[in-house]
């Protein structure tokens, strides 16, 4: 095996872009469309036999149009004669699906993780997931990456004498924690409760907020309920009302953008995970996954450790 290829499906093509030009190849050439039925027709325009083959897609909303084409171009590529077949996925769709939170549901992680391996995926790279104990759902190997590091310094010139970490839910302690140790500040965490998709409760906050600066830190922002709660409960117990906001994946669906415009935010800081919508109404700042992707699929390919790069626990 001596060469790697890249392919992309259409969830995230600039974030593709930026891995390959930091690896100085170019992407693989492949059809992706549409029969008038709606099915979708993927066909992979070179020979990948014997070689190293990458997929980079975020499983992002349109979740499911998303999932298939990473299925198909897997398939594509296995039954084109891939040697290794290795999926990076930086957000990973149906994560929070990890359990049956009520009769009657179905576990979708689970059914997600057997989806990948039938297609022929052998090896998934994904990037601050829901929770590290997906891990065990998956039986192809996972390698779970984060972005908290360079995150953190992209926060670090914003963060201020009095300011704290907040976890805005108690899922999120180990994440607050994380960036709490790399930028040695105190922790706090808000108690949350799940109304519905949209809807979220804050009931009251762990820890003395009073005058303090805070930063908000979470794996994602989807409809922005979450952190609008935590910040309406931060500002109820006295924090100050200029407020940081970091999260790996920021897919601003439904109204979290009139959510976010209207509250009190210093500054948001999102990877590029996922395709977001553009011009946003308040401060952002997008911090490229492109240098961290780029350097795992070198390092994957040489059959080098990625130990420094992985989450644990
Ligand atoms: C939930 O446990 C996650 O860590 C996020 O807090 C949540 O999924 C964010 O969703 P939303 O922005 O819709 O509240």
């Amino acid at each position: 095996m001596t060469n790697f290829i890249i392919f992309t499906g259409s969830a995230n093509p600039s974030l593709a872009e930026a891995v390959t030009k930091q690896l100085d190849v170019r992407l693989g050439n492949r059809i992706l469309q549409r029969f008038p039925d709606g099915e979708l027709h993927i066909e992979i325009e070179e020979s990948v036999r014997g070689q190293d083959v990458y997929l980079i897609q975020p499983i992002s909303p349109p979740v499911d149009e998303h999932l298939m084409e990473l299925l198909l171009l897997a398939d594509a590529c296995r039954r084109a004669g891939a040697a290794q077949l290795t999926a990076i996925v930086p957000y990973l769709g149906y994560a929070r699906q990890d359990r049956r939170a009520r009769g009657r549901e179905p576990v979708s992680a689970r059914l997600v993780a057997d989806l990948i391996k039938t297609s022929g995926i052998q090896r998934l790279v994904a990037v601050d997931l829901h929770t590290t104990a997906l891990e065990g759902i998956f039986t192809v190997p996972l390698e779970h990456l984060s972005a908290v590091s360079v995150l953190s310094e992209a926060v670090r010139p914003w963060i201020e004498d009095n300011t704290l970490v907040v976890s805005p839910d108690l899922g999120a302690i180990k994440l607050a924690e994380r960036y709490a140790r790399l930028l040695q500040l105190p922790v706090a965490i808000a108690h949350k409760t799940r109304i519905s998709g949209e809807e979220v409760h804050t009931k009251g906050i762990i820890g003395d907020v009073h005058g303090r600066a805070v930063l908000i830190v979470d794996d994602m922002i989807s409809t922005g309920g979450t952190v609008k709660a935590a910040i309406e409960a931060l500002l109820e117990a006295g924090c100050l009302p200029n407020i940081l906001v970091v999260a790996t994946h920021g897919l601003f669906v439904g109204t979290a953008v009139e959510r976010f415009g209207a509250l009190p935010i210093r500054r948001l800081i999102v990877t590029n995970s996922v395709n977001r919508p553009g011009n946003l109404p308040f401060p952002i700042q997008e911090i490229s996954l492109g240098p961290l992707l780029a350097e795992v699929i070198q390092r994957l390919h040489n059959n080098h450790s990625l130990k420094d790069l992985i989450v644990h626990g």
